[in-house]
């Protein structure tokens, strides 16, 4: 399997035995994949932002739990790595998710089925994230229209799916039913999933975009350049407050303030109805070293001291639509019921 093909780039792939993966932080220097049946360079993976993305780090943690299973095939042991398997990212919801049902598959299946059974179920979750992106991007498209400039932030393609992507898929979508003009992208500091991987993935797609820093932002909409704002989730709580890579917020209050329609997209893996408001979500706060340091290069004196969380919290009163693989919800939001 070609992950770079460029009919469909495929950011993991699984074969049945092993897990492929494009190594995300060498993009764009290099293209290159890692072929693992190692569960453990899957949480490494993850932790190292080598697989990130919510439902990239879902779909990836289900196959580590397989793969942790098939080690020595131990149900004592098994719980104790599916601990250190789901606590390797805190905010992406999709992470407890996938390893919960894979748990109880588990427990609802017989001894003997064990391995076949959390496998089959492993490939649902990937095959269900697949098929979602593309409802994401069916629903989403009818909030384009001929001529949008749109906004864009972090990285949301097929990179951290097992499909298209989230708000990159309807992108993607808009551009080739022709309802897409321009694509910025902001640089998504301090990592660049914006500035080194949507970048790429827009190049690999021929879609128009410009790169531009996060804190141009405000000018960008300022000078009437932008005609929405669309970007994913780590986390949406029952209330549509949302958790997104840190940035996501100010490109809310801004977007408000010049009255650009703000979208979120996302897959019913990253909604947690369990919790009544962005208050209970815990953010993910990152090395200082990665702020210190511009990718490779040194960026300020060596010890400053540092803050750096990977995501903030958007509140429900600022998104104009969450877009859903069932569809678009408006607010008040209600995500039990069905969307519009
Ligand atoms: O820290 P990252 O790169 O994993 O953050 C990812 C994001 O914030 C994405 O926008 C989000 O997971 C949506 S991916 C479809």
């Amino acid at each position: 399997m070609n992950l770079f093909d460029e009919k469909r780039i495929r950011g993991l792939y699984w074969d049945g035995e092993s897990l492929h993966f494009i190594e995300q932080t060498k993009l764009p220097h290099s293209e290159e994949v890692i072929v693992t049946r190692d569960w453990r360079v899957i949480v490494d993976a993850i932790k190292r932002l080598a697989i990130r993305g919510a439902p990239a780090i879902g779909v990836a943690a289900a196959f580590a739990c397989v793969l942790a299973w098939r080690e020595d095939e131990n149900q004592k042991a098994w719980n104790d790595k599916l601990e250190l398997i789901e606590s390797a990212r805190p905010t992406a919801v999709n992470l407890s998710y996938a390893v919960r049902r894979i748990r109880e598959t588990m427990q609802a299946g017989d001894e003997e089925d064990c391995d076949a059974n959390i496998t089959s179920e492993a490939e649902k979750i990937a095959i269900e994230d697949d098929a979602m992106c593309e409802s994401i991007a069916k629903h989403g498209i009818q909030l384009f229209k001929p001529g949008t400039r749109v906004l864009t932030h972090c990285n949301t393609g097929a990179l951290v799916t097992y499909g298209i992507g989230t708000a990159l898929g309807i992108i993607q979508h808009a551009w080739q039913t022709k309802n897409i003009e321009q694509v910025y992208a902001c640089e998504a500091r301090p990592l660049g999933q914006g500035s080194r991987l949507t970048m790429w993935e827009l190049g690999k797609l021929g879609i128009p975009a410009t790169l531009l820093t996060d804190s141009a932002s405000g000018r960008l909409m300022q000078d009437g350049k932008i005609d929405c704002v669309i970007l994913g989730a780590d986390r949406i709580a029952a209330n549509g407050d949302t958790a997104n890579k840190v940035g996501t917020f100010i490109l809310a209050t801004l977007a408000s303030r010049f009255e650009i329609p703000f979208y979120v997209a996302a897959p019913s893996t990253t909604f947690d109805l369990n919790i009544s408001s962005g208050q209970n979500i815990e953010i993910e706060y990152r090395d200082a070293d990665e702020v210190r340091n511009c990718y490779t290069h040194q960026a300020s004196p060596k010890d400053v001291n540092v803050y750096n969380p990977a995501f903030d919290i958007t509140p429900a009163e600022l998104i104009t639509a969450i877009i859903r693989e069932d569809g678009v919800f408006y607010p008040p939001y209600d995500f039990t019921e069905r969307s519009t």
